[in-house]
């Protein structure tokens, strides 16, 4: 449960507000690299934390994140042509370029350029992803997962509009107890499988340890024999997830990791990042990285790209659920993992009501996020730096084991969960 004033808090992102000013701390995906794919190539339309803007690759092959209206009479610069070093508006020809700066004004016989500066990100480009900072002052230290610095040919990234406030699609991924009832298949192929130890397993016990980047946490479910099955994941403040990938059907000897950033495009919807990478030699199939990866219910068959990676199944279709399928195939009667998430969290409404929730011990890495998110709040507004901003989390990874119920599951699991090793340094 979350009184209605912090619901307020934690979930509105618009410039001024106290979740938006701890946002606009961190640097968030925006786009893709390859909708933007060459020089002077058609500008792409974006909103990120409720403001609207424009990206676009100049000639030089730099990308500029500017505010989407003219400076001059607030046409969108989306229509603009895109020309020697810089973004033109087609009404009356005023040009900017990468920093917002305006470089021309075609219509004035004395130029006031200039004077006339739009708001401008900035942008860093890495794992085929353009990320923008829409902070203050100097940007933070570059977004350094793993899986920007495997080979693409061992990644796949994608991405899916979802329409829902960030915290929910967040929370909804966090949360580990859902996995095996909401993603359940009687039938293989359909989502998780009935001869999975995910499946199999008992109820989790969730078990969180604090760290500087937000926390580490394993569900620890009971299994015949003696044995357990523990899932190990990291929450990076404030919208990654880190999890395991191992057991999605393909046996446990595969060094494939998956994760997600759940990033607010403005109260009421957001963008689900997907990603797969492979750690190993082995690089990924090629339908993972056509979208195929990171369970279903992502790339094309499932989301619409040309119309800004809106879902198919969305609320006005019902997400296309299929009750006879829900009868024998799967548990939900929708196809595709992603797409049975985006399902339950959507169906919330744009942004639930926290305070009508029930909340038990299964939702304990939801309540340790929402404190966290809380304390980060504070912290910005005390003039601080919140965890997830420095460079702790660069070498995390995620792991999943079955072994004896005697064994404790940090000490296996741990040295598979950082490249570099120790954790205790960064327990706090
Ligand atoms: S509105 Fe853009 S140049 Fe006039
Ligand atoms: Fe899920």
């Amino acid at each position: 449960m979350l009184p209605k004033e912090e619901n307020e808090l934690v979930t509105r992102v618009g410039p001024g507000t106290p979740m938006g000013e701890l946002m606009r701390k961190y640097w968030l995906p925006a786009l893709l690299s390859w909708e933007l794919p060459s020089p002077d190539c058609p500008p792409i339309r974006l909103k990120l934390l409720g403001e609207q803007l424009v990206a676009f690759r100049d000639t030089n092959g730099n990308v500029g994140v500017i505010d989407e209206f003219c400076a001059h009479r607030r046409a969108s610069l989306w229509l603009g042509r895109n020309e020697e070093g810089g973004l033109r508006c087609v009404f009356h020809g005023w040009k900017y370029d990468v920093t917002g700066q305006c470089v021309d004004q075609m219509n004035e016989p004395e130029s006031f350029k200039d004077k006339i500066k739009l708001a401008s990100y900035a942008t860093s480009e890495r794992g085929g992803v353009i990320w923008t900072y829409m902070g203050r002052g100097t940007p933070p230290p570059p977004p350094d997962f793993e899986y920007t610095r495997v080979s693409e040919r061992h990644r796949e990234v994608n991405r899916v509009w979802q329409e829902s406030n960030w915290l929910q699609a967040l929370e909804g991924g966090l949360d580990t107890s859902h996995a095996p009832i909401l993603h359940r298949a009687m039938k293989a192929g359909a989502g998780i499988t009935m001869d999975t130890a995910f499946v199999r397993g008992g109820a989790p016990s969730l078990e969180v340890d604090i760290t500087d980047y937000g926390y580490r946490y394993a569900g620890v479910r009971p299994l015949v024999e003696d044995q357990q099955y523990v899932r190990g994941y990291h929450f990076v403040m404030p919208f990654t997830q880190i999890r395991p990938s191992q057991n999605a059907g393909r046996g446990q000897e595969r060094t494939v990791i998956s994760g997600h950033h759940w990033v607010p495009i403005d109260d009421e919807n957001c963008m689900v990042w997907n990603w797969d990478y492979s750690y190993g030699s082995e690089e990924l199939s090629e339908s993972e990285r056509g979208g195929g990866g990171n369970g279903g219910g992502n790339g094309p068959q499932y989301v619409d790209y040309a119309n800004e990676f809106r879902a198919k199944g969305n609320p006005r279709n019902n997400w296309l659920i299929d009750r006879e399928m829900q009868r024998t195939v799967n548990f939900t009667g929708i196809r595709g993992i992603n797409a049975q998430d985006r399902a339950v969290q959507e169906s919330m409404g744009p942004i639930v009501d926290r305070s009508l929730e029930h909340l038990g011990p299964a939702d304990k890495a939801i309540i340790a996020m929402r404190r966290l998110m809380l304390e980060a709040i504070k912290v910005v507004e005390d003039g601080g730096t919140p965890r997830g901003v420095a460079a702790s989390y660069y070498d995390l990874r995620a792991y999943e084991k079955v072994l004896p119920r005697t064994l404790p599951w940090r000490d296996v699991l741990d040295p598979e969960m950082y490249q570099k090793g120790a954790t205790a340094s960064r327990l706090t």
